[in-house]
This record gives C-alpha cells, structure tokens and sequence, in this order.
C-alpha cells in the first residue's frame, strides 16, 4: 500500500489529480529538469497524463511510486520524493525533485531518509539504486549523506546518452 509518511518539515503523500500544476511545474521548470529530463512537459493535460501512467499508475501496481512532498507549514507541493520500480533495470529507484525555492534546506536529505525509513522497516526492498547526471553535484552530494555507495555507470539512452553515475544502499534492519 503507498504510504503517508510525516518528517520533521513535511508530509510525503500519494499524489492526486488536484497536484496537477505543482505536478506541471516539477515537469517543466528548466532549472528542475535540468539534469533529468530531455522534455519538459508542456501543458496541464501533459501533467496529468504523465502523473497517470508514472505515480498513480505505479501505487496501483507496487508498494513503491514518488510521493508528493507538502511543506507542512502551509499544505503547499513542494516536490517528490520517493522509491520507483524499473522493470526494464529490475531495481528499485530512489528519486526527488524540489521546487529552486526550498534548494538548499537539507529537504531532499530529510524526506529520502524518512521513506528509507519506511522501506526498512518494511523488510521487502533489498537495495535502493540512484541514478545521477555526472553534472548534478547537489544530487550526488544528497546519495552520499544518505549512506549510497557509488557503484559503476549507466548510460541512459533516453536521456541523451549520458553515463549516469549509478549509487547504492542496502536497507538491512
Ligand atoms: C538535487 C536536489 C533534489 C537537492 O535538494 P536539496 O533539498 O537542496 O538537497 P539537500 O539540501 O538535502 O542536500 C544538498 C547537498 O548538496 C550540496 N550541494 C549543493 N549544490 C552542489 C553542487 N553544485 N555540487 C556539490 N554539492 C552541492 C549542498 O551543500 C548539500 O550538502 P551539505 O548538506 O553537505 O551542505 C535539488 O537541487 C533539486 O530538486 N534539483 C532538481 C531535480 C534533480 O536534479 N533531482 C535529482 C535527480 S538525480
């Protein structure tokens, strides 16, 4: 089941239909898909679309998906964050997006650990992998304060061919 999950600044939640323009502006800012996407998405509709067939569609199908990040202060989406499945890799992904405006507060760090957390204690995902762009040093920096270890690399060939730095955790109680 997907979790609602509570840390000291946030509250990680499924996303709904209602998320759509946060949804839209994690998908399109230049800024946040900088390292990550090749296209960012263009309109609502898109929004939605993609929210339907990526985190909706993967808490229907596994414990995993990217849940919405809400600033607790105001209820405010502020970003994502969470574990996803890739079939096509066999290996559980940890991934995280936050709007340029709360960069820097240690959030990415805060709400990876507390889903880790949950995972953990869960007792059914071995390991964690993360995917990292060689430029996106706030993304490596984040993997290594969280305890991954750098492994080997990846190239993504629909993300323009990069070699992805590949990270991983074990989560063992
Ligand atoms: C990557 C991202 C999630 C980091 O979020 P954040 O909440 O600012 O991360 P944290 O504050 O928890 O940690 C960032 C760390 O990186 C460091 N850092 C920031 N910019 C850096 C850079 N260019 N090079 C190296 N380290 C950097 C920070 O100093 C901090 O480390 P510290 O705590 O030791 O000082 C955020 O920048 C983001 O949303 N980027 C766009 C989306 C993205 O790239 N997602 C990751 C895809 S793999």
């Amino acid at each position: 089941m997907t979790p609602t999950l509570v840390s000291t600044r946030t509250r990680l939640r499924p996303f709904e239909l209602a998320d759509g323009p946060a949804y839209l502006r994690l998908g399109s800012d230049p800024a946040i898909i900088r390292y990550t996407d090749n296209h960012g998405l263009t309109s609502l509709e898109d929004a939605l679309a993609l929210m339907a067939r990526a985190p909706l569609h993967d808490y229907a199908t596994s414990i995993y998906g990217r849940l919405a990040v809400e600033w607790r202060a105001t209820g405010e989406v502020i970003g994502f964050c969470g574990l996803k499945y890739l079939p096509d890799l066999q290996e559980v992904d940890l991934g995280y997006r936050f709007l340029p405006e709360f960069w820097g507060l240690g959030l990415a760090t805060e709400t990876s650990q507390t889903v880790l957390d949950h995972y953990l204690r869960q007792g059914q995902t071995p390991r964690v992998m993360g995917l990292v762009h060689p430029a996106n040093g706030a993304s490596a920096r984040v993997m290594t304060k969280l305890g991954f270890t750098e492994a080997d690399e990846l190239v993504l060939a629909d993300l323009g061919a990069v070699a992805f730095r590949r990270f991983y955790r074990h989560l063992s109680p």
